[in-house]
Parts: C-alpha cells; sequence; structure tokens
C-alpha cells in the first residue's frame, strides 16, 4: 500500500499515468525482456515462494490458467523443510536460503533413491500442484531417522544429502508430470503453434539447476525451447514490474490518468481459469523419462547428455 501511494504521489507530481501491475503478469513477461523472441502465445511455470501455477500467455493482459498450488508453494516448501532438517546449523548452508540450501546439499547426495517419496496428485488428471503431502513425508522419514539415530535437539542426519536429493527430485517430479499434461493440453487445443512451442520458467525457485534440468527435458522431449530469465529478474525484483508497464503503455492497455479510485488487491487470480477444461480432457501421459535425475549428480558429467555449456550461458 505504501509502494501504491508513493507511485500515484510520482504520478501526480510530474504528470504521468498510473500503470497497474499484476505480479505474476511481471513475473512472466519479463522473458520478453531478457529475450525478444519470446512471442504469444506462450507457455508459462510460475515457480517461487508464494506461487506455483502453469499458464498460457496470450497476450500482455491475457492469461489462461491451466493449474495452480492447492496448498503450499514449492520455494516455501523448501524453506520450511531447510529450517525443519536444521541446515542452517551446518556451516556450508549457514547463510543461504532455504532452497539453496537443498540444491547444494542434495549434489552432495550419493543414491538420491534411498529415501523415497511417492508423487503428489498422480490419480488427478489435471495440471494443478500440491507440495503438502511431500512436506509430511519428508517429516515423517526425517523423524524416524532422528528417533533410530538417536539425533540431539539441534543436530543432523547422517543421511542429509540423500534425504535433500529425494524431496528436491520428488518436487522436481512433479511439475514435470504437471508441466507435460500441460503441454499436451495445449497441443489437442491448439493453443500454441509448432513453430512457438516456448516454455518460460520464471519466481523465485527458476533458480534452482536441478529443477530446471527436469524441465529442459520435458522440454526437448516435447519440442518446446525453455526460456528462463536470469536469477535477478526470476526473483521478485522491480524491473520486471517497469517492464510490464512499458508492455502495458505500447499496447495501450491499462494507462490511467485519473487513478485515485484504483486499489492495490489482496487476491488477484492470474487470468481466466481454465482449469476445469483441463481436468474435462482426462490427459493420460507416458511421462517423460527422467532417469538421470535420480543418479548422484557426481556422475552427471560423465553421463554424456548433460550439457554443461547451456549451464555455464546460464550464470
Ligand atoms: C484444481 O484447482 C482448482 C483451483 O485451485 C480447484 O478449484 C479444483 O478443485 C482443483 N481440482 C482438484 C481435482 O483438486
Amino acid at each position: 500500500m505504501i509502494g501504491m501511494r508513493y507511485g500515484k504521489y510520482l504520478c501526480k507530481k510530474y504528470n504521468k499515468p498510473f500503470i497497474p501491475i499484476h505480479h505474476m503478469e511481471a513475473h512472466t513477461l519479463t522473458a520478453r525482456m531478457h529475450d525478444s523472441t519470446v512471442t504469444f502465445p506462450f507457455l508459462v511455470l510460475l515457480i517461487s515462494g508464494g506461487h506455483c501455477l502453469l499458464a498460457v500467455a496470450e497476450k500482455v493482459d491475457r492469461f489462461l490458467l491451466l493449474g495452480e498450488s492447492l496448498d503450499d508453494a514449492p520455494g516455501e516448501a523448501f524453506d520450511k523443510m531447510a529450517r525443519r532438517m536444521k541446515l542452517k546449523n551446518l556451516p556450508d548452508y549457514s547463510t543461504l536460503s532455504g532452497g539453496q540450501a537443498f540444491e547444494l546439499a542434495a549434489q552432495k547426495a550419493d543414491n538420491p533413491l534411498q529415501y523415497s517419496f511417492t508423487t503428489p496428485l498422480l490419480q488427478y488428471k489435471n495440471c494443478n500442484f500440491s507440495f503438502a503431502g511431500l512436506k509430511n513425508q519428508l517429516q515423517r522419514q526425517l523423524i524416524r531417522e532422528e528417533r533410530e539415530k538417536d539425533i540431539l535437539a539441534d543436530g543432523v542426519i547422517p543421511g542429509i544429502h540423500n534425504l535433500c536429493a529425494g524431496f528436491q527430485l520428488a518436487i522436481t517430479r512433479h511439475l514435470c508430470h504437471r508441466l507435460q499434461r500441460g503441454m499436451d493440453y495445449v497441443e489437442r487445443k491448439n493453443m500454441i503453434q509448432s513453430d512457438n512451442r516456448i516454455l518460460v520458467v520464471s519466481g523465485g525457485v527458476a533458480c534452482n539447476n536441478f529443477i530446471a534440468e527436469g524441465l529442459r527435458m520435458v522440454c526437448d522431449e516435447l519440442g518446446y525451447r525453455m526460456v528462463r530469465p536470469p536469477p535477478k529478474l526470476c526473483t521478485d525484483n522491480g524491473v520486471m514490474i517497469a517492464w510490464n508497464g512499458v508492455e502495458k503503455w505500447r499496447e495501450n492497455i491499462d494507462i490511467h490518468t485519473n487513478f485515485d479510485h484504483i486499489d492495490i488487491e489482496k487476491t488477484a487470480p492470474l487470468g481466466t481459469s481454465i482449469i476445469e477444461d483441463v481436468e474435462r480432457e482426462r490427459i493420460s501421459c507416458r511421462w517423460v523419462k527422467l532417469k538421470k535425475l535420480t543418479l548422484p549428480q557426481s556422475s552427471w558429467s560423465e553421463i554424456g547428455n548433460v550439457n554443461i555449456a547451456r549451464k555455464a550461458d546460464y550464470s
């Protein structure tokens, strides 16, 4: 509210129009600033500490929502579980965010399959997401391990790396499943031309290279090009809001010279929900194999199909 008031004050002072911006639309459109070949319509997966949603971006101000999280967001799950596992008590992770700690710890796993997780919502043929169940699964395994190994209050279990890897893998697999069904749906409905198969991945969790690798495997298999803006544009930032203003200005959308009545909205859904139509299609998928992701990351470079160069470009 403070930001909005200040924005209105600036607009009045300098005689400029006021352009309201939707936070998640801004996350989506930032990809077009980063890469001008991202043209409408395209698919977007927004994964962050507050959101998880899959949508078709049709125009600057037109979005179709294919699926969203029924409970937590993935970044939130990482943060809460990193705290629960007391990762901060280990020097390597003491300064990192929950998500960063998970990614780093998982890199050191020698067996990502040591702790098994059930993929959420497998029986639902839609594109909704859920992370609460995975959190519970992790907590149960953690409690059992802490009891068996007599871990004291601020101690960390010996299998911490494998547990982090298992959880991260489960989240990745879930995201890949929902994404793949979404791709099948837009294909069936002819919503994205075959020469414009683009997936934008944005939001704080898009910085996770392991998750991105999984999503890229789905994209490669289904003929999509994945566009992931650089980390400083994926996490919350002011530039993306400004860019969305530029996009709206160019299209003459939402340009207000009388704006006293405009207010921030507590809940503002992204675009129009077509979640029910996705469900009606009851699309079954033959899941893209994510075998590589189940192997220790230390062995990835020997496997061959890991494109190290692409990763370097990204950083
Ligand atoms: C999917 O998500 C939407 C919106 O959150 C909700 O209305 C719907 O009930 C969900 N579908 C299922 C099967 O949970």
